[in-house]
């Protein structure tokens, strides 16, 4: 009779305490703040973190498409008629990314890095062979040449004149090798004959195979880990000076390879690239899960490339307040020197229905042209992405060129791009292992009290049978495997405790 007061005395006490130290470190959140602690200190750009090997060089392949949109019709267009477009594509190439000269600057407060890119071509992931297949498109070179003298009758009249001796017209005819790595134009050529500085050969990945686009300083995140990543300077300037404003000039956030952990749905996310010349940025869309991993999708709004009437703080973008084109579209000339380059997504998808409506062949679709990044939120892991962007050409009336003279204003797709990655089955075995880690140290108070709670009925039923007052020697069997457990679980928590050293990697 003693002896079995006394346990139930044991077992009440013991669960009044697991219950209440339970609860209070879920309460308070303790073992959660410890674990996204140590991943703040994990993720971080230095020599030796977990990250640093992956980040140099991302294991996950990344493939590059291009398709094309072949021209039908181009002499009705010339004639004042509506263009006719059929996408080709893709064309299809293995990117190799990594990052050359790695060193660590400002006292190992930041990390100065290139970042490299290769193409390889893959046939069977392609629909031709890119060194054949002929694509007829607006003829680049010629319109950038005219785009830059536009301003001279004179020097547009002579422009007119050698276009019409070299056979240089609108539109032109070329394989998709030569549009996407290079070939040498007559029109430039001609140029350079009088300006040496110009460079003769176009192409729109011209010299982009095994380069890098310039130096980039980053923030390691070790002060603070929502710097992870950040970009302090490229090419040693610390703001752009394309634009017209400090807005549209700002880099701000990552260059889109490294995200801060523990993401937010409600941040807004800031990627610069180099290839558009500005800063944009994305939010949050939906919860998606990739190979058993959760994500947040995040993917750029509509007013990123709003009209400065729909988003006035996109007013800097615009070249000349007379040159300002309308939602949906980029106009990148002032970085591409002078070329009537424009920037948009895909089949202008999120622009205004006028640009869709001008050109016949084109669909706009979220699925297939969206650009997104699916973010692991805890450890802001890329799992998947796809950015997609097309390049266009502002084609309009040249004064002094006769065969611009029946042209409406129109921004005519060349090509769009998709470049995707998604995580490799090795790297997505360690993330889930490390979340799991993660997820059992942060609920591991959960235990506790799942601990409490059993004791809890074990004191109830003993209770309920002293008052019977019926003693049996066998009850004391029944509850002891539960207190073996309970002897266990200090143990448990160390063990929990030291494994998220573990993998951080991915
Ligand atoms: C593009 O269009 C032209 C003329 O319409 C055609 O000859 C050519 O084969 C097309 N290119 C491809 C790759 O289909
Ligand atoms: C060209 O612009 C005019 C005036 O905006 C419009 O009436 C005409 O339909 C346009 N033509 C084409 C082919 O889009
Ligand atoms: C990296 O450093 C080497 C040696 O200092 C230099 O030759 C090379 O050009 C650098 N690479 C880049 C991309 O700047
Ligand atoms: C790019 O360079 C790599 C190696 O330098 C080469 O194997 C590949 O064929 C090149 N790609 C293109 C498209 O020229
Ligand atoms: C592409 O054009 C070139 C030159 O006009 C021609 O030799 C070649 O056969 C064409 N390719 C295809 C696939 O039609
Ligand atoms: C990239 O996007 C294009 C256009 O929607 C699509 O056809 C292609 O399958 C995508 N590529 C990958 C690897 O998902």
């Amino acid at each position: 009779m003693t002896r079995r007061s006394c346990t139930i005395y044991v077992v009440g006490i013991t669960c009044a305490v697991l219950l209440a130290v339970g609860i209070g470190l879920f309460a308070g959140q303790v073992f959660r703040t410890l674990m996204n602690n140590r991943l703040k200190k994990e993720i971080v750009l230095v020599e030796g973190s977990r990250v640093f090997d992956s980040w140099k060089k991302p294991p996950p392949p990344v493939y590059m498409q291009f398709f094309f949109f072949n021209v039908t019709n181009p002499d009705v267009f010339i004639a004042g008629g509506k263009p006719e477009v059929k996408q080709i594509g893709p064309y299809t190439y293995r990117e190799y990314r990594y990052k050359d000269n790695v060193s660590m600057v400002a006292n190992g407060k930041m990390v100065s890095a290139y970042n490299t890119k290769s193409f390889v071509f893959l046939r069977e992931k392609s629909v031709g062979d890119p060194a054949e297949d002929n694509i007829t498109t607006v003829n680049i070179p010629a319109w950038a040449v005219m785009n830059n003298v536009k301003d001279s009758f004179w020097r547009t009249s002579m422009v007119s004149i050698w276009m019409n001796s070299l056979k240089s017209g609108l539109f032109t005819t070329r394989t998709v090798d030569e549009l996407l790595w290079g070939y040498e134009d007559r029109l430039l050529v001609r140029v350079a004959s009088t300006k040496p500085e110009v460079e003769t050969v176009f192409g729109l990945m011209y010299k982009k195979n095994g380069s890098n686009d310039g130096e980039f300083i980053y923030h390691t995140g070790e002060q603070n880990y929502m710097d992870y990543g950040r970009i302090e300077t490229w090419k040693g300037q610390r703001e752009l000076s394309f634009w017209s404003s400090n807005y549209s000039n700002s880099i701000v956030g990552s260059d889109g390879s490294a995200f801060h952990p523990l993401l937010d749905k409600d941040e807004r996310i800031y990627i610069f690239t180099p290839d558009l010349c500005r800063t944009i940025y994305m939010e949050f869309e939906k919860d998606v899960e990739v190979k058993g991993i959760p994500a947040y999708r995040f993917t750029p709004p509509r007013s990123v490339l709003a009209s400065k009437e729909e988003n006035p703080d996109n007013e800097g973008f615009c070249v000349t307040p007379k040159e300002c084109l309308g939602t949906g579209v980029l106009k990148v000339s002032p970085c591409r020197k002078g070329a009537p380059v424009v920037a948009s997504f895909p089949h202008f998808y999120l622009a205004d229905g006028k640009y869709v409506a001008a050109i016949e062949g084109l669909s706009p679709e979220r699925t297939h042209h969206q650009t997104f990044l699916d973010l692991n939120p805890t450890t802001g892991v890329i799992v998947r992405a796809h950015k997609r962007a097309q390049v266009n050409v502002l084609m309009q009336r040249i004064p002094g060129i006769p065969s611009t003279k029946f042209l409406n204003e129109t921004v005519f797709p060349v090509m769009f791009l998709n470049e995707s990655v998604e995580i490799d089955d090795a790297s997505a075995e360690k993330l889930k292992k490390l979340l799991l880690i993660s997820n059992l140290v942060s609920n591991f108070p959960l235990v506790i009290v799942g601990l409490g709670v059993i004791l809890l009925l074990v004191f109830v039923i003993l209770l309920c049978q002293a008052r019977k007052q019926k003693s049996s020697a066998e009850d004391d069997t029944a509850y002891s495997p539960v207190n073996d457990k309970e002897k266990e679980d200090p143990q448990n928590g160390t063990y929990i405790g030291l494994t998220p050293k573990a993998d951080v990697e991915a």
